[in-house]
């Protein structure tokens, strides 16, 4: 059975993973999403106005009444920027599945941030969660995602033709990567 412990804080070297609070929104627009070089890679496309992410950030924050609602902001301890989210999404009750997603602003791609969250929420959720599989997929313009997917054991499983259609309507062709509970906790 998976257990349900909502979004708690978990710390890493460099970074504080947190619930995201109303305050975030600016730098939720400003540093990501926003940001078309970040979004290109997401299946809905960057947010014109503030307005657009002060509905997602509310919508988010009222999620977190939900037990089963996972969803973390990415703070860099140094500097105390919000430098993106990460969360567990689609779990699935049958199988105890789940899928992962990240997104990190682009001034702060190549430096690890990407895999030291991946690596977190990983941890928390085979070895507290209970989580059976974790799951991800990314479109194959963009290799840095499933460097990190490979960075932290996660194996891949096949290639999906047209598995998304992102915001500017273009087909992509995605990479799914997994891995198992038992894999992880060898
Ligand atoms: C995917 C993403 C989260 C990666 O985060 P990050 O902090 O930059 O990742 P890391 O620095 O931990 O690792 C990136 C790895 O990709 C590699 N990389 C970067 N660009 C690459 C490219 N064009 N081709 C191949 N490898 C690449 C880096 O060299 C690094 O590997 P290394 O440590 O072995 O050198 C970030 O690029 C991002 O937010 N992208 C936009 C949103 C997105 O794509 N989300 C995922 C959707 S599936």
């Amino acid at each position: 059975m998976i257990n349900f412990y909502g979004t708690p804080t978990l710390e890493t070297d460099r970074l504080i993973l947190r619930r995201l609070v109303i305050e975030d929104v600016q730098s939720f627009f400003t540093n990501w999403m926003s940001d078309e070089r970040v979004t290109d890679n997401l299946i809905k496309g960057a947010h014109k106005s503030i307005s657009e992410s002060v509905e997602r950030v509310t919508n988010i924050v009222n999620e977190y009444e939900d037990q089963e609602f996972c969803y973390w902001g990415i703070e860099l301890k140094a500097t105390g920027d919000l430098i993106g989210a990460i969360d567990f999404y689609h779990f699935d009750l049958t199988t105890e599945n789940c899928e992962v997603g990240f997104t990190l602003g682009y001034e702060w791609w190549n430096q690890g941030y990407g895999t030291e969250a991946l690596k977190a929420v990983m941890e928390f959720g085979f070895r507290h969660m209970n989580i059976h599989k974790i799951a991800a997929a990314h479109n194959i313009d963009n290799p840095a995602s499933g460097k990190i997917m490979q960075k932290v054991g996660m194996k891949q499983e096949g290639l999906i033709r047209h598995m998304i259609r992102n915001a500017k309507n273009q087909y992509k062709d995605c990479a799914v990567y997994g891995i198992f509970q038992e894999e992880y906790l060898v």
